[in-house]
């Protein structure tokens, strides 16, 4: 089969699955993008030692539907492994292996031979890549007398990097770079990654790890972390690591770097397809995001963009007149409104009128982040969605109890008087409608 005829049956048999929809918007949106600022991809030396199939398999995969990621390596087991087989005592200040020049070209050949085994696992796997293990970082010694020959990168020639993309090849660059006088020194793989990035401006930036996500005090994946709404109480947290806050300063200064709608993936070989090609994803998704507003006064709304979010998100528009005989009580919207939860009181308890988020909004958790204020805000909830809607399967996990009546289904969350419950639901069953409807 020819490799459009591939990539066209694999994207019919994506677009099929549970979540297809989402599949093929993905690949849609990053089809578009000049291919060579898709996405960077950082894989760590474990990987390469304990997952060069899976790594090789996922990015084929991407190949095959018309992706092109530029791959940046480390090596550092493998390093580790021949500087002491070489008797070259290998020490680290700061987090930066101490280079001496004799080790020099001991790592470029161990360095050469991780490169080559990712751009061989790839082709055995059916893809194209090419081999990049120099030529694109230039660098000065960071401290000669402390560090040995580690460089800080200072700038990035493409040339090579463009011409595998040109040539339907995925390029493959080892952390090598050299000086003005053309002396070759070791870079640390974070800071390689840090200067492409700057450099190419990418969509994504994607690390492969081995657990596949930043994990929790449960040992479990965050899925979603936004910057700007949830690092203060993430970095304060008891049980975050110094290696963990290490991570997130340099996501964030990654991100700052780069337009708003970049982001970064931390998944593994096998989560990669299902993280970039769902909402949901498969490890942990970080954006620099959007601030979380709480207005409290009216005047404060910005009405014509939250309803432009509740139209967009619903397909319908609110009727004439919605917001004037709203009982506001509050808005907790993202700065930019993309997401929305409008509250009003009923008696002694809050009633969520609206929940709005903007398709394209969604698998970045900004709802998770608006639904989780309000929730502390309001923990004693009432709200009503239409029976066919299908956000529904999230509200029947977050709320206590729900029943349908006519059109709707009536939820409720932390209410302790059950007795209540009965009038509350016909209440609300009876509110006006207050969307258009569809003609
Ligand atoms: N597919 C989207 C992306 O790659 C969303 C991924 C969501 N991932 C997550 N871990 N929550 O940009």
């Amino acid at each position: 089969m020819s490799q459009t005829a591939t990539r066209s049956t694999i994207i019919r048999l994506l677009s099929h699955m549970r979540d297809g929809k989402e599949v093929r918007d993905y690949l849609n949106r990053f089809s578009r993008l000049d291919q060579s600022r898709f996405a960077v991809v950082k894989v760590g030396g474990a990987v390469i030692r304990d997952d060069l199939d899976g790594l090789a398999a996922a990015l084929a995969f991407l190949q095959t539907v018309g992706l092109s990621p530029i791959i940046v390596h480390g090596g550092g087991p493998q390093l580790d492994a021949a500087l002491e087989a070489a008797r070259i005592t290998s020490e680290r200040i700061d987090g930066l292996r101490v280079t001496p020049a004799e080790a020099i070209p001991v790592i470029r050949k161990a360095l050469s031979a991780a490169n080559i085994a990712i751009v061989d696992a790839i082709r055995e796997s059916g893809g194209r890549a090419a081999s990049v293990p120099t030529g694109v970082f230039s660098a000065r010694l960071l401290d000669e007398a402390v560090y040995g020959r580690v460089g800080a990168p200072d700038g990035v020639n493409l040339d090579l990097v463009d011409a595998a993309v040109r040539g339907g090849e995925i390029p493959v660059l080892a952390c090598l770079g050299e000086t003005d006088d053309g002396r070759l020194v070791n870079i640390n793989a974070d800071h390689a990654v840090a200067a492409l990035v700057k450099t190419l401006q990418p969509y994504k930036i994607i690390f492969l790890t081995e657990t596949g996500g930043l994990l929790d005090d449960k040992g479990e994946v965050i899925s979603t972390l936004n910057l700007a709404s949830d690092r203060d109480r993430l970095m304060s947290a008891g049980w975050i690591t110094g290696g963990m806050r290490v991570k997130i300063d340099q996501i964030q200064s990654l991100l700052d770097d780069l337009p708003l709608t970049s982001s970064v993936s931390i998944t593994s070989p096998e989560g990669l397809s299902q993280e970039l090609f769902t909402h949901a994803g498969a490890g942990t998704l970080i954006r620099r995001g959007e601030k979380l507003l709480t207005l409290t006064r009216k005047p404060d709304v910005d009405w014509p963009r939250l309803e432009a979010l509740i139209a967009a998100s619903f397909g319908r528009k609110p009727i004439a007149g919605y917001w004037d005989r709203l009982a506001f009580d509050r808005l907790f919207v993202t700065e930019n409104y993309r997401a929305a939860a409008v509250i009003t009181r009923m008696e002694g308890v809050a009633y969520l009128d609206k929940f709005a988020v903007l398709e394209e909004a969604r698998g970045e958790g900004l709802a998770r982040a608006v639904w989780q204020e309000m929730v502390d805000y309001a923990p004693h909830l009432y709200w009503r969605s239409k029976t066919s809607n299908p956000v529904n399967s999230f509200y029947f996990h977050e709320c206590d109890g729900s029943i349908k009546a006519g059109p709707w289904t009536i939820f409720w969350k932390g209410e302790n008087d059950l007795s209540r419950i009965p009038a509350r639901v016909s209440e609300i069953a009876g509110l006006p409608e207050t969307l258009e409807t569809i003609r």
